[in-house]
């Protein structure tokens, strides 16, 4: 059995409030909603491939706990295969607490709890899979020795890697970018990992071609309602993609489903250039942020237009 998109990533229990505005150190605020959602950035990513119709598999760690039993059943919900999905008596399910206002702007905390005890032994379960799959994807929400680790492991076996640094450390070892074919983050992510502002597409272009030197095969800046800037080793070239305005309800995990997205295409289309990747990923993405949540908020194929297939 092979896969098309492995994710060795964060699973993690969201707990939203909806208010009109984030609130101020020491101020408490009345929220007009609350919900309990699944998220994650590496589930998340997960979630959204196995939505357009690739073959997901999860390697994750869960508590053995309400919020973990529960999470296994969600992937299971959505095809995603749980033979790697971990559960320890250890630590709690992470989870994510979250604020959005009416902008559907959102400020996060996680604990990551359980998701802190993914390592070796359970990526040496996943390795005949790992070695066999189409695409690994990684992100910063768990051990980043264990990201580090699943990308290599990829790339030994010349498996796609695309790796997510989010949320992003100031300090990242070098070898992330070596071990990333795409090096995937948005501008404030980007912002921190050049030390240089990203606030515009120029910007973008720059920072891109700064993390590009670092050693990874391209390199895309996702800049929210501008689209994203893309950037590749081949050929040396930057490209601005745009993306179709839209209503904006929540963006939480827009840029989950934006990878979760160029997973799949990249499983499913890989002599597609990245751009185009990149283009239809913004469409995916755009849908996502028009209804509340992340994975919530994720269209299965049937919800798309027939061309982004
Ligand atoms: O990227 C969005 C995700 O970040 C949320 O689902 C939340 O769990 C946090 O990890
Ligand atoms: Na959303």
């Amino acid at each position: 059995e092979a896969f098309d998109v492995m994710v060795v990533g964060s699973c993690m229990t969201d707990l939203v409030s909806q208010a009109p505005r984030l609130p101020k150190a020491g101020e408490t605020i009345h929220g007009q909603k609350f919900f309990i959602g699944f998220g994650g950035k590496g589930a998340n990513q997960c979630i959204q491939a196995a939505r357009l119709g690739a073959k997901t598999a999860m390697v994750c760690k869960v508590g053995e706990d309400f919020f973990g039993d529960n999470y296994i059943h969600n992937f299971k919900d959505n095809g995603v295969h749980t033979d790697f999905v971990g559960q320890t008596s250890d630590a709690a399910t992470g989870t994510a607490s979250i604020v959005v206002n009416d902008a559907g702007e959102n400020a996060i905390v996680i604990v990551a709890g359980a998701n802190m005890l993914l390592g070796v032994e359970e990526l040496q379960g996943a390795r005949p899979a790992v070695s066999r799959a189409k695409v690994l994807v990684c992100q910063l929400e768990i051990c980043p020795q264990t990201s580090l680790r699943a990308l290599r492991m990829a790339q030994e076996n010349k498996v796609k890697t695309i790796f997510n640094p989010a949320p992003a450390i100031a300090d990242l070892d070098a070898e992330f970018y070596r071990a990333s074919d795409v090096f995937c983050c948005n501008e404030s992510e980007a912002e921190l990992l050049t030390g240089s502002s990203v606030a515009n597409v120029e910007e973008a272009h720059q920072a891109g071609q700064q993390l590009l030197k670092r050693g990874c095969g391209s390199v895309i800046i996702t800049l929210g309602p501008q689209g994203c800037v893309v950037v590749k080793a081949q050929g040396l070239t930057s490209t601005h993609v745009q993306t179709t305005a839209c209503a904006t309800v929540d963006t939480t995990g827009a840029g989950d489903s934006f990878i979760g997205a160029l997973a799949f295409y990249t499983a499913h289309y890989p002599t597609m250039p990245l751009e185009e990747m990149a283009s239809r990923a913004n469409r995916v993405a755009a849908v996502s942020v028009q209804a509340v949540g992340t994975q919530s908020s994720y269209p299965f194929r049937r919800d798309l237009p027939a061309e982004l297939f």
